[in-house]
């Protein structure tokens, strides 16, 4: 059995294609080290694995002629998660979930599928968890006439024969990570494994119209064999990301075929489960009686709402290599913006220390930070915080410039609606018509905005 498992793989070079039937240090074909992988060989047979075949090959056809039929959405029931699903679960689609452990990713799928079982069949396939632990939660969240159908198994082909003989309409697998397939020898967890079964899964979703949802865990720089191997395979990624000690929860779409990207859907972590927060733009900010230097607040707008986020910054004297940190903004920004800062405003920080966060566990990525993380880094340098309700968005380029936000207007209406009175934005993000209760500077340049706050 062991030597038949042996010879169904190979191991191929990820970076050329090539392959062996035994793993090398050195790919044979073009010579990069430690790029051999072990996959699946290719099916010699006919028919013999049902699951290689994605769907019956259809004639080819011309675009105009083929109907552009929008594909059919079962919400979840759970409206933030819809939000980031593009409206709901789509027949055959795949969702690969993210996220650190203890998130919130088996709460969360839990409580979306006992609501989609009251209407279809639902099947939870745990791998991390026995069935008594599923049960247990369950009680917790309470679901306690629950009709999920739950699956306590690793194996993959018996997964696969589950599927097969339930049918159900939906499937999750918690996680992926723990699943193995019999046909290859490399441990459960390792990229072989991971991918393989993915791609099997996907295969099935495919051709029996399951809808598949996948489980996958990330570490905090993503870097674990895993959920990145797969957003290629799959057909929607969601992240889930925020602190796991605060309550909050941010689910993010990064990629998804059936709806828009970087959608966020917002939760609280609860006794019991997670909870959609409808209106969620203010609770990134933290609650500072009085101003503090080395905050600033800054609204980003990723997916369809702003959120106002607090950026905080600590510049503090370091040893002969400072040290450069940051937490939910990119770390190579910073540095990008500390030599602005330095270039164009003549501030200098080579001999500190900067670490910067943003509250709350968010994750940032958009470019319109950047003025608000150097307000941050100057206000802490300074030690001088900026005025009550300030808050600022725009991006920094190189030259030392200040470029617009996309959606502008909105993110200053958002501001003024929860009650912040001054910003600093891009020049041509300020409005035409002035916005009740805001006064709003504009700036061109970084030296601009730095010269702005030291006199508000
Ligand atoms: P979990 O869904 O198991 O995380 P993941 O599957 O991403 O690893 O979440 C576990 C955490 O959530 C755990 O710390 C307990 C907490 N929790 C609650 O606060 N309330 C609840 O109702 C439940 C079920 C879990
Ligand atoms: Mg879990």
């Amino acid at each position: 059995m062991a030597r038949m498992a042996k010879e169904k793989s190979i191991y191929s070079c990820s970076e050329c294609g090539a392959s062996s039937p035994k793993w090398l240090g050195k790919c044979p074909g073009c010579g990069a080290w430690n790029t051999l992988v072990e996959t699946l060989a290719e099916p010699g047979g006919t028919g013999k694995n049902r699951f290689q075949s994605l769907a019956r090959s259809q004639p080819v056809a011309t675009l105009s002629e083929i109907e552009a039929s929008d594909v059919a959405r079962t919400p979840t029931g759970i409206a933030e998660l819809d939000r980031v699903l593009g409206g709901g679960i789509v027949e055959g689609g795949v969702v690969l979930i993210g996220g650190d452990p203890g998130i919130g990713k088996s709460t969360l799928l839990l409580q979306a599928l006992d609501a989609l079982a009251r209407q279809m069949k639902a099947l939870y396939v745990t791998g991390e968890e026995s069935g008594a632990q599923v049960a247990l939660r369950s009680r917790r969240l309470g679901l306690e006439a629950s009709q999920v159908r739950v699956l306590a198994e690793i194996q993959l082909e018996r997964i696969l024969a589950t599927l097969e003989s339930e049918a159900p309409a939906v499937c999750v697998i918690d996680s992926i990570q723990t699943l193995y397939s019999e046909q290859l020898s490399s441990a459960p967890g390792s990229v072989a494994q991971v991918r393989e079964c993915a791609a099997h899964l996907t295969r099935t979703a495919k051709a029996s119209g399951t809808t598949v949802i996948l489980v996958g865990h990330v570490t905090k720089d993503g870097q674990l064999a895993g959920p990145r191997v797969l957003e290629h395979i799959v057909d929607t990624v969601l992240y889930f990301e925020g602190d796991t000690h605060s309550s909050f929860r941010l689910v993010r779409a990064i990629k998804n075929r059936f709806g828009a990207v970087n959608e966020i859907g917002v939760f609280a972590m609860t006794e019991r489960g997670l909870k959609g927060v409808a209106n969620p733009s203010a609770i990134f900010l933290s609650t500072h009686g009085e101003p503090v230097p080395g905050a600033c607040v800054l609204v980003t707008l990723e997916g369809t709402r702003p959120l106002l986020v607090e950026v905080q910054a600590l510049v503090d004297g370091g040893g002969p290599s400072p040290r450069r940190l940051s937490v939910g903004l990119e770390r190579d920004r910073l540095a990008m913006l500390l030599a602005v800062l330095h270039r164009h405003a003549g501030i200098a920080t080579f001999d500190q220390d900067v670490f910067v966060n943003a509250v709350g566990g968010v994750r940032i990525s958009e470019p319109a930070a950047d003025l608000a993380v150097m307000l941050a880094i100057q206000g802490s340098l300074r030690a001088r915080p900026l005025p009550r309700g300030f808050f600022a968005f725009g991006e920094v380029g190189l030259a030392g410039e200040v470029r617009p936000a996309p959606r502008g207007q909105e993110r200053l209406k958002e501001a003024a609606k929860l009650g912040f009175s001054v910003a600093v934005v891009p020049q041509a993000n300020v409005p035409k018509k002035p916005i009740e209760g805001l006064t709003i500077h504009a700036v061109e340049r970084v030296e601009q905005a730095i010269e702005l706050v030291r006199n508000l």
